[in-house]
């Protein structure tokens, strides 16, 4: 790892005054949930503020380092998780089957286009949900909205929907013991490219995916054993011994994510330590809001959701806000514009940054411009229509000659029927099989596979790396 110098975003250069952990106070909060107790609130937050941090700020210039090299072309960025995390599914095997298939997408990513595949979980921390209304009705009744498991229950009840502080601190537990266990997958073994078999779980393996796993496992298997027999001691390299998993979340509930923030003793920059890598979303990307002054003084790797409502010369402004001095792996640009849209508005945002020079990292999110409901009411995404939009989404990039630096996905290990199509040819007649997700719905692991061979192609076909092409 490189020397890092002091961070130059702890204090905020565009405010007037200076910047704290708590000053984002002094501006609109979007997307926040009415507290029946603020005193209760308030306790919690002092509970929380002495807890141990869940990151240290030197795995966050680790990753900061990475996604430099994803701005450079050099590497892409796969962040992929659930829309939202429950209190009620946090077992050691759907955890473990999340990370499977996220390794297996690496895999299938890394094999096929030579690219180093950056790997970031939406969990350990991804509990809060922004919401169109605050309030939901169903047959005259009126109630809160659901938030997440952060801020209060799904149930249609009264009592479930109202915000709960103690919400806060179960959420930080919850985020604990993921990230315990992620942990010790991902550097006790588990994870050794050794075992790229032992990830085709077997509900996948008999899928075409999975058969087309099986051929690059073997492949990959076969280039180990020829390395060992060589004398390489594979046992000496960490590389494939284990690999970098970085943990993400939307920053919504900033009383949570000022309680988790400390001063790193090396660098004396402030590190939201509740995740390695905060996002803003697309509802609380206000300029002169709390969400984009709280962000804009951590000095962790931030992503911006970028819908279709944003302007150039908004996001331009967002950019300077959020990466003033315009640092490479600061700032990743999380576009979800829908399939029916991104090539008309992508290419103005995109050519925009280019020629102003900008440095931050574009990724596609096709989930969230593509959501629809079914007609038995439940709401879905056609693989297809996801598909469709991060292919274009590579075209754009290709035209303009800039990388097309990452996927940004909803997905789960379990075989859930809450998308439509794909490797699991799923159809509206399927959705209640088993749709578990209590928010947006999921690609499951074999429409993920699939997903992963598309977008392996779509690398292979986007002429590597930029070179000297650069920006
Ligand atoms: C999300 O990523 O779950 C989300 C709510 O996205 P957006 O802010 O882009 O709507
Ligand atoms: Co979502």
């Amino acid at each position: 790892m490189s020397a890092h110098k002091k961070n130059p975003y702890a204090l905020s250069v565009t405010s007037p005054t200076a910047w704290t952990p708590s000053s984002w106070r002094d501006y609109p909060v979007a997307q926040s949930p009415t507290w029946p107790d603020l005193a209760r609130l308030h306790a919690v937050e002092a509970e929380l503020a002495t807890k141990p941090p869940l990151v240290f700020a030197g795995e966050a210039r680790r990753l900061q380092d990475d996604l430099a090299m994803v701005g450079a072309g050099k590497a892409f960025l796969l962040q992929a998780g659930d829309c939202a995390e429950s209190f009620h599914e946090a077992s050691a095997d759907a955890i473990r089957d999340k990370l499977k298939v996220i390794l297996q997408m690496a895999v299938a990513l890394t094999y096929a286009s030579g690219v180093p595949v950056i790997k970031v979980g939406r969990i350990a921390g991804q509990f809060a949900k922004p919401r169109s209304d605050d309030f939901e009705e169903r047959d005259g009744v009126r109630l809160e909205a659901f938030r997440g498991h952060i801020i209060n229950s799904e149930d249609f009840t009264a009592e479930a929907r109202r915000p709960d502080p103690a919400r806060l601190l179960d959420a930080y537990h919850q985020s604990v013991s993921t990230l315990n266990l992620l942990r010790a997958f991902t550097t006790g073994g588990f994870a050794a490219l050794s075992r790229v078999h032992a990830w085709n779980q077997e509900f996948v393996a008999h899928s075409l995916e999975g058969k087309r796993y099986e051929v690059i496992a073997d492949e990959i298997e076969r280039a180990l054993q020829f390395m060992k027999a060589c004398g390489i001691d594979l046992h000496d390299d960490s590389a494939l011994q284990g690999v970098d998993f970085y943990t993400s979340h939307e920053a919504l509930i900033l009383p949570y994510e000022q309680a988790l923030t400390r001063r790193d003793s090396l660098t004396g920059d402030y590190y939201d330590c509740s995740a390695h890598f905060l996002w803003i979303g697309d509802r609380t990307r206000q300029l002169d809001g709390a969400h984009v002054h709280f962000l804009a003084g951590v000095a962790n790797p931030l992503g911006l959701k970028v819908g279709p409502t944003m302007g150039s010369d908004e996001l331009l402004r967002l950019c300077e806000r959020l990466n003033p001095t315009n640092q490479p792996g600061r700032l990743t640009l999380i576009s979800r514009l829908g399939h029916e849209k991104i090539s008309a508005l992508l290419p103005p945002l995109v050519e925009k940054l280019r020629d102003e020079g900008r440095h931050e990292v574009w990724t596609c999110d096709p989930m969230h411009g593509n959501t629809f409901l079914a007609s038995g009411g439940q709401k879905t995404r056609r693989f297809d229509d996801v598909l469709s939009e991060t292919s274009q989404f590579f075209l754009v990039h290709q035209a303009l000659g800039t990388w097309p630096g990452g996927l940004h996905v909803e997905l789960t290990g379990d075989d859930v029927t809450e998308c439509l199509g794909g490797g699991s040819r799923l159809n509206e007649d399927d959705l209640d099989l088993n749709y578990t997700s209590i928010c947006d719905p999921r690609l499951n692991a074999t429409q993920s596979l699939d997903m992963a061979f598309h977008v392996a192609e779509y690398l292979q076909r986007y002429s590597t790396p930029l070179g000297d092409k650069s920006l």
